[in-house]
């Protein structure tokens, strides 16, 4: 039998190449090997966007229709709504008496994006929320209320992993075994720079292609990506690998990278040919993409109808496991 494997997004946000190939890449080639089950987080997104609902409600199909065009086959993958799934909530509450909130004050990944969201949580974190600061419980359990055993994730969310497996230790060990240590699958690819040279691309940071970007678009942000601040005038040499341009080459461009290479370090490139190429390459890479998503978009009923049956099958599951839940810690009136 396939074993189970869960994941979930934000919805926040359309997805860019960070995604892509920080981790939906990956996901292609799971859904043949596991019982797939993907969950779109609209829950964890509120705890931070809890005063903007229109941007949650609208990215939960954004980012469906995303997931969709990129070759995710809902045949495969069961695609769920997390809020449609209220044994999650149920669980959080249990799992919340077993987790200490220094714990959670601890948590790497808790404590940068309490710094990175200074507006909403204070400067130094003192405006943090019950709920935010909690979400690592509900992620918790999110993964095991699926008997998630492995969990493609980036290497930020490893700290929440290993919360998730203390959990489940603390609680098999007052309850018995009803819960599975869940493993990480880290993606091949990791992260993916943005167009400016920042170590992450994002939406905040302004550096970031979508994969829904159209072709004026890709024209002006890659037009305007960093190069080697050393090349001055058109036949210098160059360092390919300063250079933004070349880097995103690497990532899209499986024609003529050798050629791209060479030229730029010899000086027989200028940057503006170099762009348009990869302009090319970029909108090549693309186009399959967005065909796909066109579809979606014309066909809303086949979003609707794929969240409507996946949620379907995730409900099934996650009721089967609270009877088991409550059974073992005596709440099965
Ligand atoms: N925290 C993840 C993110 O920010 C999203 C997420 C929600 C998740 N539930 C999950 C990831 C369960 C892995 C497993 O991207």
């Amino acid at each position: 039998m396939k074993k189970n494997i869960l994941t979930g997004l934000r919805p926040t946000g359309n997805l860019h190449l960070g995604h892509y190939f920080g981790a939906c890449k990956n996901y292609l080639k799971l859904q043949d090997d596991f019982n797939f089950y993907l969950e779109i987080a609209d829950v964890q997104a509120l705890t931070d966007n809890f005063s903007n609902p229109e941007k949650v409600r609208t990215n939960v199909y954004e980012i469906t229709k995303d997931l969709l065009a990129i070759g995710l086959n809902p045949d495969k993958v069961h695609f769920f709504i997390q809020s449609k799934i209220p044994e999650i909530a149920e669980l959080t509450i249990f799992y919340s008496n077993l987790v200490t909130v220094s714990r959670l004050e601890r948590n790497p990944t808790v404590k940068n994006e309490i710094s990175s969201k200074k507006e909403l949580f204070g400067n130094n974190g003192e405006s943090i929320t019950y709920g935010f600061l909690g979400y690592p419980v509900s992620q918790a359990a999110d993964i095991t209320i699926f008997d998630g055993e492995v969990v493609p994730v980036g290497d930020d969310q490893l700290p929440l992993l290993e919360q998730c497996r203390e959990i489940v230790r603390k609680f098999n060990s007052i309850y018995g075994n009803v819960f599975k240590e869940p493993q990480q699958v880290l993606s091949e690819t990791t992260r993916v720079k943005g167009l400016d040279g920042n170590e992450k691309m994002g939406k905040s940071l302004g550096n970031a292609i979508y994969l829904i970007d159209d072709e004026e678009t890709i024209k002006t942000k890659i037009m305007a990506a960093v190069t080697d601040p050393n090349k001055i005038k058109k036949g210098d040499p160059a360092n390919p690998d300063v250079c933004m341009v070349f880097y995103y080459h690497k990532l899209v461009n499986n024609n003529n990278l050798d050629t791209v290479c060479n030229e730029c370090k010899n000086g027989h490139r200028g940057c503006v040919q170099c762009k348009k190429e990869l302009i090319n390459a970029m909108n090549a890479f693309l186009k399959p993409i967005q065909e796909k998503r066109k579809f979606y978009d014309d066909n809303p009923e086949i979003v609707e109808e794929i969240l409507n049956k996946g949620t379907a099958q995730a409900q099934e599951i996650a009721k089967n496991k609270m009877s088991e839940v409550k059974k073992a810690m005596k709440i099965d009136y």
